[in-house]
């Protein structure tokens, strides 16, 4: 990768001091995001040490719900930018002495965080937090309903490696239901011009009143028709009220629904397979299709994150 010049901020950018819907972001802010993201891509290609914009700032990673992706490429994204940061033990915290959500936070807070990094399952918790806390509140996940720096890493990913979301069409297969995944990216790849597509069993769809801009199939070979892009999504059983029910659906599910080299054969010659993992090979998505590069942009993902929560990083702690 090239080196690029750092782009420039838009104007009174990032004034909100939070990230934890993609509402929050006008669309200026989405382009300086990822064109941050490709500069910052650049350091990781070249492992060059990134500017150390973020000395002496602090980063706390609160995560109440399991993360290995999300919360270890902010932890690497603070630390390339130079700031102190802080993963937050929880199953050894005092929140098993009875603390609730918000005085934990309030307490990390009060150590001088200037940016917190909270994934939760309660999805009114970032909202609460950035109304009484200071530092820049990013949501690095909440419940079902927004995971707004995945959907910058997939249109960082889709933009990089694919070209530009305008008039792509993208189909998210599986679980759209419980996914935060699916509702942010939906959203995002809108607001670029992208045609979303949610394909999968009715089951597992979000209700019908929202998303009225997606276009919702019930087969995989109607939904990857002509799609230039097809996006695995985990069963989220930990999301579902009649798990029993669901899990017993699932064993025919690879059948209808699983991505593989053979149901991609629907979608446009050269087309590409994506996944936010974890993935359940042999679920969702056929072991091949994830592992052969010439197809999947997975590893991809996982490398632009780590360049999208730079640039998050370097745009909520700019805005002083
Ligand atoms: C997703 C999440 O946590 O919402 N994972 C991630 O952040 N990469 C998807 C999932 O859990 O299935």
């Amino acid at each position: 990768m090239t080196e690029l010049q750092k782009p420039l901020a838009p104007k009174n950018a990032f004034s909100a001091n939070r990230l934890i819907g993609v509402d929050d972001l006008s669309d200026a802010e989405i382009y300086y995001l990822l064109d941050l993201a490709e500069y910052y891509a650049g350091f990781v290609d070249r492992s060059e040490p990134a500017p150390q914009i973020l000395t002496g700032k602090t980063q706390i990673n609160l995560f109440f719900e399991d993360s290995t992706r999300t919360n270890l490429s902010f932890e690497l994204a603070g630390k390339k930018l130079g700031t102190d940061v802080i993963n937050v033990p929880v199953a050894a915290s005092s929140l098993h002495k009875g603390e609730s959500l918000v005085d934990t936070a309030r307490t990390l807070a009060a150590m001088g965080a200037d940016v917190m990094v909270v994934r939760a399952k309660e999805e009114g918790l970032h909202e609460q937090l950035s109304k009484i806390l200071d530092c820049a509140i990013v949501n690095g996940g909440a419940g079902a309903l927004e995971h707004p720096t995945q959907a910058l890493l997939d249109a960082a990913t889709i933009t990089m490696e694919v070209g530009p979301l305008k008039d792509k069409t993208i189909a998210i297969c599986g679980d759209v239901k419980h996914s935060r995944v699916a509702s942010s990216d939906a959203q995002l790849f809108t607001r670029l011009g992208a045609t979303v597509r949610f394909v999968g069993p009715a089951a597992l769809m979000p209700s019908s009143n929202e998303f009225p801009d997606v276009e919702r199939f019930k087969s995989l070979a109607t939904g990857l028709d002509n799609a230039d892009i097809a996006m695995g999504l985990r069963m989220q059983f930990e999301r579902m009220a009649d798990t029993d029910k669901i899990r017993e659906a699932a064993k025919d599910y690879f059948n209808e629904f699983g991505l593989t080299h053979e149901t991609m054969k629907h979608a446009k010659s050269g087309a590409k397979v994506m996944h936010p993992g974890p993935m359940n090979r042999g679920v969702e998505i056929c072991g091949n299709l994830a592992d052969d590069r010439s197809v999947s942009l997975i590893e991809k993902q996982v490398f632009y994150g780590v360049a999208i929560r730079m640039a998050v990083l370097d745009a909520l702690s700019a805005k002083e």
